[in-house]
């Protein structure tokens, strides 16, 4: 029986995945004249923003001459450009089929958290007109981020559930590995070539099954087949 669902936001409720790519793009075209690849957006996902800018300097061989200090402008600059990028989000942006999805849960009564490992979750969510459907943010500030299990189990401890009661909802390969790291029934979002450790994918939040979900609340893992 599942009682929780724990959501990434990122990518999954809304477009703003793109923004946080979008954003690291910008600032090291301004500071360093690099063009950032698109193939490096995958390994920023899931991760902190420190740890986001660890993976773009890696990728541009610049890890080694930027100091602490560099980095912590960098990061604190590239979250400006973030928040101006987001700064008009509202219900329009929300991914279509999330409010039918969050209205069914609701009237299921599952629990609904937010397993998000931006800062600017709980800001996103308010913008989004969504933020009453939570029933718990999880804070990523002092946990692992992604693949670790941090923010999922913090989820589930927060309710005192145990993992076959909850279901994380992701569309990052950090973001699926850290739901099955947790022991969780893990639903991606995304293509089948880079989800394929998730229990079931979907190509978006509108594709999810209502007739499964149902199923999947009233059984458990081990009845799914
Ligand atoms: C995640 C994104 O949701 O949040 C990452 O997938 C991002 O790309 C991380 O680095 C941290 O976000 P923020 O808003 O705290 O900088
Ligand atoms: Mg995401």
């Amino acid at each position: 029986m599942i009682k929780l669902i724990i959501f990434d936001l990122d990518g999954v409720l809304a477009s703003t995945s793109n923004e946080h790519f979008l954003a690291w793009k910008m600032i090291i075209k301004d500071k360093f004249d690099i063009e950032l690849d698109d193939s490096v957006e995958e390994y920023t996902k899931g991760v902190s923003r420190m740890e986001s800018l660890d993976v773009i300097l890696k990728s541009c061989n610049l890890e080694k001459s930027i100091s602490m200090k560099e980095k912590e402008e960098l990061a604190t600059e590239k979250n400006e450009i973030y928040k101006s990028l987001i700064s008009k989000i509202n219900q329009d942006d929300i991914y279509p089929g999330v409010i039918k999805l969050l209205d069914y849960l609701k009237e299921k009564n599952i629990l609904i958290a937010l397993g998000s490992a931006s800062k600017n979750g709980p800001t996103i969510v308010k913008g989004l007109g969504i933020k009453e459907y939570f029933d718990y943010i999880v804070n990523p500030a002092s946990l692992r981020s992604k693949p670790h299990p941090d923010i999922f189990n913090n989820a589930m401890d927060y309710f005192g559930l145990s993992p076959k009661e909850c279901v994380g909802i992701e569309d990052a390969i950090s973001g699926v590995q850290a739901i099955k790291d947790a022991q969780m029934f893990a639903i991606g979002i995304g293509s089948i070539a880079q989800l394929n450790h998730a229990d079931v994918i979907y190509k978006s939040i509108n594709e999810i099954d209502l007739k499964f979900l149902k199923n999947l609340i009233e059984g458990d893992h081990g009845k799914i087949s």
